[in-house]
C-alpha cells in the first residue's frame, strides 16, 4: 500500500532564498511575525542575513528563549501579536520555535482572552475551523524535530501534567528552508539529543502501523545517514559535510513520520520528559531498542531496518545508542535522572498517548511498559 502526502515546498539552500520564497508566497505580503531562537541570534551572521532579507517588510520579532513551550507560553506570545495584522509567520530555530510558529499561525483572529480559553481551543481543536490561519515558513537551526515538514505541534500543559497537540493538515509549512550551516554552532548535547530524536522518528515511522512503501524508504535513508555520521559530527562539529548529512537525515525522518506519526518510544518519552526532565530526543531513544525487541515479529522487512543501522540484532542498537549517550554526556539509566519506583509507576501510567501508542505495531500493556522502564532503571 502507498498513500503518501506532504505538501511542504522544501528548499535545501542558503537562508537568503527566503526573499524568493516570500515573493512567491504573496507579492502583496507586508506584515510578518518572525520567531527566533533568541540568545545571540540577532547578532549572528544568520540573524544579519535575515534582517537584510526582511528590510522591506513590517516585522514583529519574538525571541523565544524557552524550550518545551506550554499553554501559558503560547498565550504569552499570542498576546504580543494579537493586535498585529500578520499575513505570514517565519520561524527560525529548534523544535520549540517551529512548534510555536505553527501554533500561532493557527490562532490568528481567534479572540482568545486567557490561557484557560486557549487550553479549551486546543483541546476542542477549534483552530481547525479558523478561516484566518496564515501560512508559515520553517527554518530549522537544529537537525531533529522534523516540525518543518509535519502538521502538528507539541504544546505542554504543565499545570495538568499532560502533553497537548495542535494538529491539522492546514498547518503544514508553506516552505521549509534547510540550511545545514545554521546548525554548525550547535553544542554537542543538543546535536546528540536532536539527532537521536530524528533517529527515533525514522525508526518508529518504519514500524508504525501507518507506514507505507514511500515512508519506509525515507525512514531507511534517514537511519543510514544519522547512524553513519552522528559520532563523527559530535567530535567534528564544524564540518559542514557532516552537518549536511545529519540535516538530510532529520529531513527524511520528518518526511517519513509526517505520514505515520510516532509510536511507543515517543509515547513513553512524554512522561519521561515531564516527570524526570529528560531531553526529548534522549527520552525517546532510551526505549528504542527495547521496544524494537517487542515489535520485531510485526516489522515489515525487518532485515532492512537492521541493515540501515549496520547491526544484526537489537542488543547492538542498544549499545550504539548508549555509546552516543556516553559521548554526549547523557546517562542511559533512569536512576541517574532521579527516578524511583513510584515515579516509574507514574510514567508507565501516563505512557499511553492517544495517536502515538496506538500506532505501535504490537499492543503494549502497562506491564510491558513497566518492564521496559525497569530494564533501563
Ligand atoms: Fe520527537
Amino acid at each position: 500500500m502507498g498513500n503518501y502526502f506532504n505538501p511542504v515546498k522544501i528548499k535545501i539552500n542558503t537562508l537568503d532564498v527566503i526573499e524568493n520564497v516570500l515573493n512567491n508566497l504573496n507579492p502583496e505580503l507586508r506584515n510578518i511575525v518572525l520567531l527566533t531562537r533568541g540568545g545571540d541570534f540577532s547578532e549572528s551572521p544568520s540573524g544579519s542575513t535575515l534582517t537584510k532579507c526582511l528590510e522591506d517588510f513590517e516585522v514583529k520579532q519574538l525571541d523565544v528563549n524557552i524550550s518545551n513551550p506550554d499553554v501559558e507560553d503560547l498565550f504569552h506570545y499570542y498576546q504580543q501579536i494579537m493586535s498585529f495584522d500578520y499575513q505570514c509567520i517565519i520561524g527560525i530555530g529548534g523544535g520549540s520555535v517551529l512548534d510555536l510558529s505553527k501554533s500561532l499561525a493557527s490562532l490568528k483572529n481567534m479572540d482568545i482572552d486567557s490561557s484557560t480559553t486557549l487550553r479549551s481551543v486546543i483541546e476542542q481543536k477549534r483552530y481547525i475551523e479558523n478561516k484566518s490561519i496564515v501560512p508559515w515558513i520553517g527554518i530549522p537551526t537544529t537537525s531533529g524535530t522534523g516540525s518543518e515538514v509535519t502538521c502538528w505541534a507539541t504544546i505542554w500543559d504543565r499545570a495538568n501534567g499532560v502533553k497537548l497537540s495542535i494538529d491539522c493538515e492546514k498547518l503544514y509549512a508553506n516552505t521549509a528552508i534547510i540550511d545545514p550551516t545554521l546548525t554548525a554552532s550547535l553544542p554537542m548535547r543538543l546535536t546528540a539529543s536532536t539527532a537521536l530524536d530524528a533517529l527515533c522518528h525514522a525508526t518508529e515511522a518504519y514500524w508504525s502501523r501507518n507506514s507505507n512503501e514511500i515512508s519506509r524508504i525515507y525512514s531507511l535513508e534517514a537511519i543510514k545517514r544519522i547512524v553513519n555520521n552522528i559520532e563523527k559530527v559530535l567530535t567534528h562539529s564544524k564540518e559542514i559535510k557532516l552537518r549536511n548529512e545529519i540535516a538530510l537525515g532529520s529531513l527524511y525522518a520528518g518526511l517519513a513520520f509526517s505520514n505515520t506519526r510516532t509510536t511507543a518510544c515517543h509515547s513513553i518519552s512524554y512522561p519521561l520528559t515531564l516527570v524526570l526532565g529528560i531531553d526529548h530526543g534522549v527520552a525517546a531513544s532510551l526505549t528504542l531498542a527495547k521496544v524494537m525487541e517487542l515489535n520485531l515479529d510485526a516489522i515489515i522487512e525487518k532485515e532492512k531496518l537492521f541493515q540501515a543501522f549496520g547491526v544484526s540484532n537489537c542488543k547492538e542498537i542498544q549499545e550504539f545508542i548508549e555509546r552516543i549517550h556516553y559521548i554526549a554526556g547523557f546517562s542511559s539509566k533512569l536512576s541517574d535522572y532521579d527516578a524511583n519506583l513510584e515515579k516509574i509507576e507514574a510514567i508507565a501510567e501516563n505512557a499511553f498517548t492517544k495517536g502515538r501508542m496506538d500506532n505501535n505495531p504490537v499492543v503494549l500493556t502497562k506491564q510491558d511498559v513497566t518492564e521496559i522502564l525497569m530494564s533501563i532503571y
